[in-house]
């Protein structure tokens, strides 16, 4: 499975997201590429919508973008390994979404459900998946605003997620005896994706549970403070 990943965090390397996002390509047996957005060099979209009208595909910026597309476009698998930041993604993340512009034509569609989206110019076979930490010990009013943005972008309100409460534990050595257990988890669930092309029930509520229950987790930091 060809594995694209698309690190958001502007830790780079030192993303306690992409600690997540290497345990389960461990368990998808495969040799990712990571792009670390930290790294490229994506100017903003200007709206000009030149990659519509003048030249229809191509954006006026010269810089990383087009390398991105391009990998993006022939993985079978693209993992967006995220931060969650002011109940979104870093800014650099978003930059990449917006820059996404190229990929789709200006007609207007609308779907059963209201919505409307902008068809895609080429047809292509790539799935999206998220994997997300964030520093909160709760999924409810801090991840709807990412989970919504995720599923009107790539058109499917069911795409593969992780999602992990209170992930700088990830990075706290005297954390480990809560972090080990939740990246094998994540290995594993990273071994059902590459067999059945998903992660089964239980394995996705044992990976929506906190690593420490909330109160703990939520006096450890005040002690870090
Ligand atoms: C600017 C900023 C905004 C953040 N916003 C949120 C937030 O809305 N909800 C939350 O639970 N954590 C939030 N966090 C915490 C990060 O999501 C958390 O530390 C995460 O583990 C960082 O992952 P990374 O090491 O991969 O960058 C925020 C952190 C920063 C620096």
């Amino acid at each position: 499975m060809k594995t694209l990943v698309i690190n958001c965090s502007p830790k780079g390397a030192r993303s306690d997201c992409l600690k997540l996002t290497k345990a389960f390509v461990k368990g998808l047996e495969t040799d990712a590429e990571i792009l670390h957005a930290a790294e490229l060099t994506i100017r903003p979209c200007t709206g000009c919508y030149t990659c519509w009208r003048a030249t229809p595909g191509v954006c006026v910026h010269h810089d990383d973008m087009p390398e991105v597309l391009e990998k993006l476009t022939t993985a079978d698998l693209v993992i967006w390994s995220t931060p969650l930041y002011c109940y979104s993604m870093p800014a650099m993340g978003k930059a990449i979404i917006d820059r996404l512009l190229p990929l789709t034509c200006p007609e207007q569609k609308a779907c059963e459900d209201g919505a409307t989206f902008h068809p895609t110019r080429q047809e292509n076979h790539t799935r999206h998946m998220l994997i997300s930490g964030c520093g909160f010990p709760n999924r409810t009013h801090n991840y709807e605003a990412l989970l919504t943005q995720f599923a009107l972008t790539f058109h499917n309100e069911d795409f593969p997620r992780i999602l992990c409460l209170e992930a700088p534990l990830l990075s706290i050595e005297e954390a480990a005896p809560a972090a080990l257990p939740y990246l094998a988890l994540v290995q594993q669930a990273g071994a059902e994706f590459l067999r059945q092309g998903n992660i089964s029930p239980e394995t996705q509520q044992r990976l929506d549970a906190p690593m420490l229950p909330p109160e703990l987790y939520r006096a450890g930091t005040a002690q870090q403070a």
